[in-house]
């Protein structure tokens, strides 16, 4: 066809002759060229975990995650392996009789993530165990530190955080995850665990933890919704702030992380990709309980394709350069890439 001939003549002189689409035209090459992607090794699993020993409980907001006993949450912890997820991340859900002004369930080495701490060592030591230091779980008004005349208490707070990081290493916790955003915590907590004898245990701080509203389910999971009073914009990074997230991860990096997160996810990958630059750490980025839950009510509704736009969001870490992912997808992530 003289004029398909003489287009495609035009096109290549445009072009030079590339076209990027060659790349594209099926599913093998497509796969042969794709930079990034995201396997099991990419996963961190964060579970919640309630006192009792009955069926797992269905958390309202958040459809198709659950709430273990520490027996449920053993079972987890093997489907988990089993499935190749290299560490699950546990949360507790306190009962309301139990928490109080300085949270002191959190320092009480057999509290509902002590206990299913050493249950899942116990049974399945081949996985990881990350544990959230932050007094919000315990604490009567819902805030990760301590209060009083309705400030946040740095100093003090970070004290009660150092103890909690050492009753749950202790418990045989591998990765302490300070997401209360006090500062000066990560040295601190550093140097409580190695007073310890507990040198091996790692910290992947929450280097950049922005105020958001994407946390709202999990503090339904956690029960702290109808407690927290105000917000947590004294501690947590205000949305507008770039270069604060650099100062944030090199203030932790030097203080002794291991490795550094990016909280939320999705509505962050700028800051994401700038720390992976900036830092070459690795480098952790924690799809919300909101992020995952906004995918779920859209996909419900029939709006989008749930699987392909959390392979979507996964991959996007990836490419953005994260070493990891904190998803509640992950046991449905691992499935779905085991049967491909
Ligand atoms: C505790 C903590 C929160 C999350 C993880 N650790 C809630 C908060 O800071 O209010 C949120 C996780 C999620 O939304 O999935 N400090």
């Amino acid at each position: 066809m003289k004029n398909e001939s003489s287009l495609a003549r035009t096109i290549d002189q445009v072009t030079g002759g590339t076209r990027l689409r060659r790349l594209r035209q099926n599913d093998w090459v497509r796969r042969l060229v794709r930079e990034s992607d995201v396997s099991v090794n990419d996963l961190i699993w964060p579970i919640f975990v309630r006192e009792g020993d009955g069926a797992p409980e269905p958390v309202a907001s958040m459809p198709g995650v659950f709430r273990y006993s520490v027996k449920g949450c053993v079972e987890a912890a093997q489907r988990a392996a089993d499935l190749g997820i290299p560490v699950i991340a546990l949360f507790p859900f306190t009962n309301p009789e139990l928490r109080d002004e300085t949270g002191s369930q959190a320092l009480n080495a057999d509290n509902l993530v002590c206990r299913a701490t050493r249950a899942i060592k116990d049974a399945v030591p081949e996985i990881g165990i990350l544990c959230d230091v932050a007094l919000d779980p315990y604490t009567s008004h819902g805030h990760d530190g301590v209060v009083r005349e309705g400030r946040i208490l740095n100093d003090e707070s970070v004290e009660l955080l150092c103890r909690q990081a050492v009753v749950q290493a202790q418990a045989g916790c591998d990765i302490i995850g300070p997401s209360d955003m006090m500062d000066g915590r990560v040295s601190c907590i550093r140097a409580a665990l190695d007073g310890e004898g507990l040198r091996d245990t790692m910290i992947m701080s929450y280097a950049a933890k922005y105020a958001s509203a994407f946390y709202g389910p999990f503090r339904d999971a956690v029960g702290s919704t109808g407690a927290l009073k105000g917000d947590k914009r004294t501690y947590q990074m205000d949305m507008g702030n770039a270069a604060e997230a650099i100062r944030e991860a090199a203030q932790d990096i030097a203080e002794g992380a291991d490795m550094i997160m990016v909280k939320p996810g999705l509505p962050y990958l700028d800051i994401l990709a700038k720390l992976v630059e900036e830092f070459r750490m690795p480098t952790f980025a924690y799809q919300t309980s909101g992020e995952y839950s906004v995918i779920m009510a859209a996909a419900q509704n029939g709006w989008i394709d749930g699987d392909k736009a959390m392979f979507e969001t996964l991959r996007a870490f990836k490419r953005a350069g994260a070493s990891g992912v904190l998803s509640y997808f992950s046991p449905r992530v691992a499935e779905a890439l085991q049967q491909r």
